[in-house]
């Protein structure tokens, strides 16, 4: 779980949706950052995507954020983007999935912590076996996962406020899923994720 800064993308970016995070790299928690606005699911995924480009084995991704935010579809991103075997889901029972790799790439190792409810349990996972030759992304992982790996990359998706585009048919008040726009936020921990705050997601 050692190495050199991440690699920025090769592509240059076309449009880069990176904006430099609102507060200074050194806030509490230290380590580079990026906010990255996702105003579509399918801009969710496709960040998994960017940033399967950048992960490589041993790499550990820390996802937060509220029931539904989006972090399973980041996930599926992830997947697509390192070309693994199966679909990845939101798995009811299972907490860690296995989706081994199809190509060049490393497999996935997909783990929902929410139904975690100690550091024991997770420990009881047995995950530093698996950790060296796979990417893993934890979900609900903030505050449990963080001890698996000193070098993490921690992404945290909000709902922000005032940002979802009103619907043009008027059925606002019904059963109508208008407010998309979510908002990512990038935090490398850890020399392995350094370069983080250079990185242009381009188009996936
Ligand atoms: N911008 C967006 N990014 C991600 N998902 C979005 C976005 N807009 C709408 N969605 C929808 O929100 C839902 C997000 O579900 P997802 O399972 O990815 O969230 P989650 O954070 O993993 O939830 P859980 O907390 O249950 O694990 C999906 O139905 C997705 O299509
Ligand atoms: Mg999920």
């Amino acid at each position: 779980m050692t190495g050199a800064a991440a690699e920025p993308a090769t592509e240059p970016a076309a449009e880069p949706a990176a904006e430099p995070a609102a507060e200074p790299a050194d806030r509490a928690g230290g380590g580079p950052s990026l906010v990255i606005d996702l105003p579509t699911a399918a801009d969710t995924r496709a960040l998994g995507r960017r940033l399967a480009s950048l992960t490589r084995a041993g790499d550990l991704l820390i996802l937060s954020g509220d029931l539904g935010a989006g972090k399973t579809t980041l996930v599926q991103g992830l997947g697509e983007g390192l070309g693994v075997r199966g679909r990845v889901s939101s798995p009811t029972f299972v907490i860690a999935r296995h989706h081994p790799p199809a190509g060049a790439r490393p497999g996935l190792l997909h783990v929902d912590a929410y139904r975690l409810e100690s550091l024991s349990q997770l420990d009881d996972l047995d995950l530093d076996a698996e950790l060296e030759d796979v990417v893993t992304a934890v979900e609900w992982g903030s505050g449990l996962a963080e001890r698996l790996a000193a070098d993490r990359l921690e992404i945290r998706i909000d709902r922000p406020r005032g940002t979802g585009a009103a619907p043009a048919d008027g059925l606002a008040g019904e059963d109508v899923q208008f407010d998309e726009a979510r908002r990512a936020e990038l935090r490398g921990a850890g020399p392995r994720w350094r370069g983080l705050g250079d990185w242009a997601p381009g188009p996936a």
